[in-house]
């Protein structure tokens, strides 16, 4: 008998109950008042850079127009932008993404706002950093279907890109490392954290209603929400995979999510926790885009789960009156950063 995998969940089932604790303590020494010590942690800072490819306005700048160009896909009609659209707060609106010859993939398109925070990517959490999930999708058949060969002949030979390409990587060749890099930069600028929440934290008592903070007590109260166990500070993600007991894992071959990385009987079914930052411009959500608005994805926690094989640990139902869901939707909606005027980059012409 393989021992592992028992030893893992033990673990993980101990780390869980901890972190329960952890939260009653968080819950209980946090003052809900404008600007309160207690609540500094909630501020996202500086976007984290990796060492090897710190931002530039010149990386950026190419990075900008590599997402939105449709020529990185084989039929020349798909961008990065086709699915993570700015229009839809940087995902697309869709239940589940729609690829190559519209074909519909198995799961929604994440937001890429605030993504440069996080540790780990994809909703299973297959790709480490921003730089390596970038080519994913344009390799892919089903996704951008793009012969990268193809791609980097095109590149050289664009008198703007060759040009751009130079001034943001002078050391790298047009290749998977210096594209890889360039849409990474671009995506780091993607950020939500100026939200009337931000700046409720920051001091101004005006920013969120009274509606809105008895929302966040909610979503913080281990007896109410509990949802800071898994939507933790700063970026209202934990970096963890959980099954939520969702209808779809209840089906024939269900989508296994971290399982297919992590072969731990807990992963069956765990996906990652997205951020709540700017979630009111990304509806559908889950991975599956079963929920429609944010007060289904409430009433799913109130459900406790629908399906209840290999649930989550951290998850208990909700119990919740019917004010304090709409002040929990509400808060939900504080978390959204007023979107500036997006400027689309101009693409290089074809020469
Ligand atoms: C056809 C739609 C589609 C296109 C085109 C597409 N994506 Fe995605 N993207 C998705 C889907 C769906 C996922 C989640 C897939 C999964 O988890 O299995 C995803 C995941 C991501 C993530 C991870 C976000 C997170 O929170 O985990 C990033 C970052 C990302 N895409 C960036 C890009 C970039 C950069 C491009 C262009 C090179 C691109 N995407 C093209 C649909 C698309
Ligand atoms: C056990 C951990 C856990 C708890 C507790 C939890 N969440 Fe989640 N949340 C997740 C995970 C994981 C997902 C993605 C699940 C999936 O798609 O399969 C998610 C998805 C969401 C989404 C959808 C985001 C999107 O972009 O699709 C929202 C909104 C959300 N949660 C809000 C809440 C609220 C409000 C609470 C408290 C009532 C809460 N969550 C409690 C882990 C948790």
């Amino acid at each position: 008998m393989n021992k592992r995998p028992f030893f893992s969940n033990f673990l993980f089932i101990v780390s869980a109950a901890l972190s329960g604790i952890a939260v009653a303590n968080e819950f209980e020494e946090t003052t809900f008042e404008a600007g309160h010590p207690s609540l500094q942690k909630w501020l996202l800072g500086e976007m984290p850079q990796p060492e090897d490819n710190q931002l530039t306005p010149e990386r950026v700048e190419l990075g900008k127009k590599l997402f939105f160009d449709p020529r990185l896909s084989g039929d020349k009609n798909m961008s990065c932008a086709t699915c993570h659209s700015p229009m839809f707060g940087w995902s697309d609106g869709l239940p589940k993404a729609r690829g190559n010859k519209g074909v519909q993939l198995g799961r929604a398109s994440p937001t890429v706002v605030n993504t440069g925070y996080n540790d780990i990517q994809m909703w299973d959490g297959r790709k480490p950093t921003l730089e390596e999930q970038a080519i994913g999708p344009m390799r892919a058949h089903d996704e951008m279907n793009m012969n990268l060969e193809e791609l980097f002949q095109f590149l050289n030979g664009n008198v703007e890109y060759s040009s751009l390409f130079k001034k943001a990587y002078p050391d790298l060749p047009i290749g998977e490392e210096a594209l890889g890099k360039a849409i990474a930069s671009f995506e780091r600028t993607v950020v939500s954290k100026d939200s009337p929440f931000d700046r409720w934290v920051k001091g101004d008592k005006t920013a969120m209603t009274k509606a809105q903070v008895n929302g966040f007590k909610v979503f913080m109260n281990p007896e109410k929400g509990n949802c800071s166990v898994c939507h933790s500070a700063p970026n209202f993600t934990d970096n963890g995979f959980h099954n939520l007991g969702l209808a779809a894992f209840g089906k024939e071959n269900p989508d296994l999510g971290r399982f297919s990385e992590r072969p731990l009987k807990l992963m069956k079914g765990a996906f990652k926790t997205p951020t709540m930052r700017d979630a009111s411009l990304t509806a559908p959500y889950f991975h599956d885009g079963s929920a429609k608005t944010l007060t289904e994805v409430i009433e799913h926690y109130q459900s406790g789960g629908i399906v209840k094989t290999n649930i989550s640990p951290n998850f208990k139902a909700a119990m919740l009156s019917d004010e304090e869901v709409n002040d929990l939707v509400d808060f939900m909606l504080a978390l959204t950063t007023p979107p500036e005027n997006f400027v689309l980059p101009q693409l290089p012409l074809e020469n």
